[in-house]
């Protein structure tokens, strides 16, 4: 089957079995325990910055990447890789498997994989497990990925994927790219896209996956504010919330043929153990990150333990409005002639 331009083929809701559910209550760990002990030595002062630092601390000691080259919001600390491991394993149950792209038997023959944005490598080591004939490169801005305890078949760098990637032209056969609306630039998307072009085999597939912010499905209106805000701080800092919808036509963009995107909705705090776990990803923006945002907004949440019981708030209205949240999939195939 050849196409040339692309394919939205598939809808999906996610349902899972009624199950226990997960509260929303704070975290009250404090802020020392959240950092790796192999970065407390590299720390600067909580709530600082200092350019010649690897990384920087918000007042509540969660530890942030510093580099100037990188817009990424998120942390970086241990909480943050725990958080990630997570959500690796709700993305895979709603999407019923690690990747869509037809690449099985290739994977089983053995073929090169990079996984672009990889963070602690959760997709790559359970890939390398799964495929051991295939060797996987996974590359981030963070080094927060294992360096020695690792199957051989799996090696991680850090480098920002808006940079030319370091590897030969056509050294890949499958690139991934999961989870990234919080870390590429609105402008940053069609070089990225285009990196991995640079770097794929001709017939290769480049695969992405995304959540849509803000909109997601029957939102009420305490969910709606959170989503909302967290948009707007993405678009302030000139990230592409959005992005998730447009896979297709970035692909398309970047000059991939054969594409396909699919689209799922997501149980928010419902619906049992996915439902639980989805809550527990996205609270941990909403606790923290975008909080001075709701409130410059809303000051009546200015006090922490309003605001927090806003936030629990919004998590049981998921469950009483049966919110779902939106992910798409998309991939492509870099051509085998220049046309
Ligand atoms: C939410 S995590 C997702 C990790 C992994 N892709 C997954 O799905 O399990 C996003 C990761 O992207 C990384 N990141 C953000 N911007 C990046 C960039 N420009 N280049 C490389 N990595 C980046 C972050 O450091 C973080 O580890």
């Amino acid at each position: 089957m050849k196409m040339h331009g692309f394919l939205c083929f598939s809808f999906s809701r996610i349902f899972s079995r009624k199950g226990s559910r997960s509260s929303s209550s704070n975290n009250s760990s404090d802020a020392k325990s959240r950092m790796s002990n192999s970065d407390q030595d590299s720390q600067v002062k909580s709530g600082g910055t200092d350019a010649s630092a690897r990384h920087r601390f918000d007042e509540q000691g969660r530890r942030y990447h510093n580099r100037p080259d990188a817009a990424y919001m998120l942390p970086n600390d241990d909480e943050e890789i725990d958080r990630v491991h997570m959500q690796h394993w709700v993305i895979k149950i709603a999407f019923q498997g690690n990747f869509h792209a037809p690449v099985e038997q290739q994977l089983e023959d053995g073929i090169v994989v990079l996984d672009g944005g990889c963070g602690p490598g959760t997709w790559s080591l359970e890939m390398a497990e799964n495929f051991p004939r295939s060797k996987f490169y996974g590359v981030d801005i963070s080094g927060v990925f294992p360096s020695e305890i690792k199957p051989a078949n799996c090696d991680f760098q850090v480098h920002n994927v808006s940079q030319p990637l370091p590897f030969a032209p056509s050294y890949f056969d499958y690139v991934f790219q999961r989870m990234l609306v919080l870390g590429i630039m609105r402008e940053e998307w069609d070089t990225v896209l285009s990196n991995y072009m640079e770097v794929l085999k001709p017939g290769g597939w480049l695969e992405l996956t995304e959540v849509n912010i803000p909109d997601s499905v029957n939102a009420g209106p305490k969910l709606t504010i959170l989503m909302e805000t967290l948009g707007e701080v993405a678009a302030q800092k000139g990230l592409q919330p959005g992005v998730s919808s447009e896979l297709g036509k970035k692909l398309k963009k970047a000059g991939a043929i054969n594409i396909h995107c699919r689209r799922i909705e997501v149980p928010m705090h419902h619906d049992g153990k996915l439902g639980s776990l989805l809550w527990e990803d996205f609270v941990t923006a909403f606790r923290g990150l975008i909080k001075p945002f709701v409130t410059k907004k809303h000051p009546e949440l200015e006090d922490d333990a309003v605001y927090l019981k806003f936030v629990e708030d919004a998590g049981k209205e998921c469950e009483e409005y049966q919110n779902y949240i939106i992910f798409y999939r998309a991939f492509g195939q870099k051509p085998t002639t220049s046309t």
